[in-house]
């Protein structure tokens, strides 16, 4: 029996050095002496059968070969919790000498950065900002501007009409930032004003490169005593050098708008050839900006100033249509569509 003792611990221990993971190890203590169901357990239920004189003896030995098999166990398992903590590290190391991610800051949007420039230079000249509604009724988007129902004039705007009940009490997405004119009059009259009014427009319009149904525009208007023509030449002079760089002229081109009167589009000389003729300013020198004139007395009326004491100027024009101008921007709807590859290239 001592033999057979013997013989099984070099059996159990010989296993034991082919072990190579925690798994196997714990395998191999039940299997060999854990409990009664392992081998050392069934042997020592034959204790029972020895003749009494010799269970001391063998019970002896199977305490021996126990010891000796947890013995091994231990040194066994602590090797191998070290080599799995060695393997972690190993596999899990991080390498301190690559360099980081690099921070991504964003920067602003081409429009807002235009319109923090335009605003600069009309804040220069003493205008105040005002942000008007981009709700309008049809009321302050057209009729109070001298665009009556039905008028031939509302074909220049197309209208998206969010509620139509009676004609008044039409509700529009404003088509331009103007109707802005008769609120700022309304709470300065009889006081001179100068305002700014920029903001986004919405136009029922086919999406093409040059034209969004959403753009930016900027409105601005002077009512004071005396204002004339020549004020507003003075104001787009300095705009368009302040924006578009020093020596850009202005023309002003005879046009028509039901809410000024005269009426005119300005030009700036084209920034890109310098007046001398490019693609960009189809071959004329000049690029179009916006419109603007003075003040229908009409309007004037309307916002609560006497046509005879009070005259003024105003004008709208696109943001984004400058910045194509200024950026040479092929297409009007990279500015919508969040696009990276685009707005990463006006990073400041
Ligand atoms: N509201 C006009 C438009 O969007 C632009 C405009 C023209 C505004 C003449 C003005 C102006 O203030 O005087 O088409």
């Amino acid at each position: 029996m001592i033999e057979e003792i013997e013989e099984f611990q070099a059996r159990a221990l010989a296993e034991l050095r082919t072990i190579t993971t925690l798994d196997a190890l714990y395998a191999w203590r039940n299997r060999f002496y854990l409990g009664k169901n392992s081998a050392l357990g069934e042997i020592s239920r034959g204790l029972g059968k020895l003749a009494p004189e010799e269970r001391p003896r063998v019970g002896q030995s199977i305490n021996a070969a126990k010891q000796a098999l947890e013995a091994a166990y231990a040194v066994c398992e602590t090797e191998m919790e070290q080599q799995e903590r060695e393997r972690e590290l190993r596999e899990d190391l991080v390498d301190v000498t690559l360099p980081g991610r690099p921070a991504a800051p964003g920067s602003l949007h081409p429009t807002t950065q235009i319109i923090r420039e335009i605003e600069r230079v009309f804040l220069q000249m003493g205008f105040v900002i005002w942000e008007s509604r981009e709700v309008e009724s049809d009321l302050l988007n057209f009729q109070l501007l001298n665009i009556p129902p039905d008028h031939p004039a509302r074909d220049m705007w197309d209208t998206f009409y969010v509620r139509t009940t009676s004609t008044d009490e039409r509700v529009v997405l404003r088509t331009h930032t103007s109707p802005g004119q008769i609120h700022a009059m309304r709470r300065f009259a009889p006081e001179p004003i100068r305002v700014l009014l920029p903001g986004k427009c919405y136009r029922y319009e086919h999406v093409t490169a040059r034209s969004e149904f959403m753009f930016t525009q900027f409105e601005f208007l002077v009512v004071g005593e005396n204002i004339t023509m020549a004020d507003l030449n003075g104001t787009l002079a300095m705009l368009a050098e302040s924006v578009f760089g020093e020596g850009t002229r202005v023309r002003l081109r005879p046009s028509y708008f039901p809410f000024t009167e005269p009426s005119a589009e300005l030009d700036i000389s084209c920034n890109i050839c310098q007046g001398i003729g490019c693609r960009i300013c189809k071959h004329t020198g000049w690029l179009e900006l916006g419109g603007c004139g003075m003040v229908h007395p009409t309007v004037l009326r309307n916002g609560g100033y006497d046509p005879d004491q009070f005259s003024g100027f105003a004008g709208g024009f696109g943001y984004e249509r400058s910045a194509l101008m200024r950026y040479q921007i092929n297409d009007i709807r990279l500015f919508f569509q969040n696009d990276l590859r685009f707005l990463e290239q006006f990073g400041s």
